[in-house]
């Protein structure tokens, strides 16, 4: 994968006492020109986007994310079981970033149309700077309350492919924001995505978890490929597994499905 600029940075990781932290509170350190450290979270994706190439720095050159391949290749291969090519999909990109999952589908893939979503406008200011062919369009916005404008313009997509690598739970896109978004593709559309292994886990309760597990074993999904795979290292260098999943919607899932699950908002 590209990085976009050969900007390289002093990045600091904190030592191992700090590391009994959940992955959304994992934080590391930059060293700044004249000597000034940054402290900065892996979730603080705004701070990271508006540094050309560190994201790409920390989570694919150091951390060893392989996250959007296995996803691209899991997607692409599922379609190749029905004979469809995946160069016809109409893909919206949930969780977009910088556009790495977008640059998969593009440039690896060939997809048709890529549209972008992500709640915050670094996410879309970085990928328009680093990627600026990736997406065809880049709605920032907030997928729990999609104001209707917004969602007349997504709707016009016609979306039969919904991606979403490395951003669903973990304090990052709740399930009403991916419910949403599922919504958008059409019945027989395709979906693509990786979660936390520990969300197939009845022990693990979350809203998402719950989701996720209802889901896949809902009439409202056919899976044609769920794979446990090393996502990325942590910082300690340990594996950290992940599950990618590919599926294809088989209808309209109800208004009221997560209410149905036991969630509400
Ligand atoms: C780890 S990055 C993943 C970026 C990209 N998909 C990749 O694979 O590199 C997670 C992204 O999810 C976005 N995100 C977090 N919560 C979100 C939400 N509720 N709706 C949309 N995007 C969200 C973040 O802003 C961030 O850009």
């Amino acid at each position: 994968m590209n990085s976009p600029t050969k900007q390289r940075y002093r990045v600091k990781f904190p030592p191992s006492t700090a590391h009994d932290l959940d992955q959304d509170e994992v934080y590391f350190h930059i060293i700044e020109e004249g000597g000034r450290e940054v402290k900065i979270r892996f979730h603080d994706y705004d701070q990271i986007f508006l540094r050309p190439g560190l994201y790409e720095q920390l989570f694919y050159d150091r951390l060893k994310c392989t996250s959007p391949t296995k996803v691209g290749e899991l997607l692409e291969r599922s379609l190749a079981t029905v004979r469809e090519p995946i160069t016809a999909l109409r893909v919206l990109d949930l969780g977009a970033g910088n556009g790495m999952m977008g640059e998969v589908l593009k440039e690896r893939h060939g997809v048709a149309r890529l549209v972008g979503a992500d709640i915050i406008p670094e996410a879309r200011d970085a990928a328009f700077r680093d990627r600026p062919d990736v997406y065809d369009e880049y709605f920032v916005a907030d997928f729990c309350a999609l104001q209707s404008g917004d969602q007349e313009r997504l709707e016009e997509w016609s979306f039969d492919c919904l991606t979403s690598v490395a951003a669903l739970g973990f304090g990052d896109i709740p399930p009403r924001a991916f419910f949403n978004s599922l919504q958008l593709v059409k019945s027989g559309g395709w979906v693509a995505f990786n979660i936390k292994e520990s969300f197939f886990n009845h022990s693990d309760q979350t809203g998402f978890s719950k989701f996720i597990r209802e889901l896949i074993f809902s009439e409202y999904l056919d899976v044609y490929h769920i794979e446990r795979y090393r996502h990325r290292l942590s910082m300690e260098g340990a594996p950290l597994f992940y599950f990618a999943l590919v599926g294809q919607k088989t209808a309209t899932i109800p208004a009221d499905f997560l209410e149905m699950v036991g969630l509400s908002d």
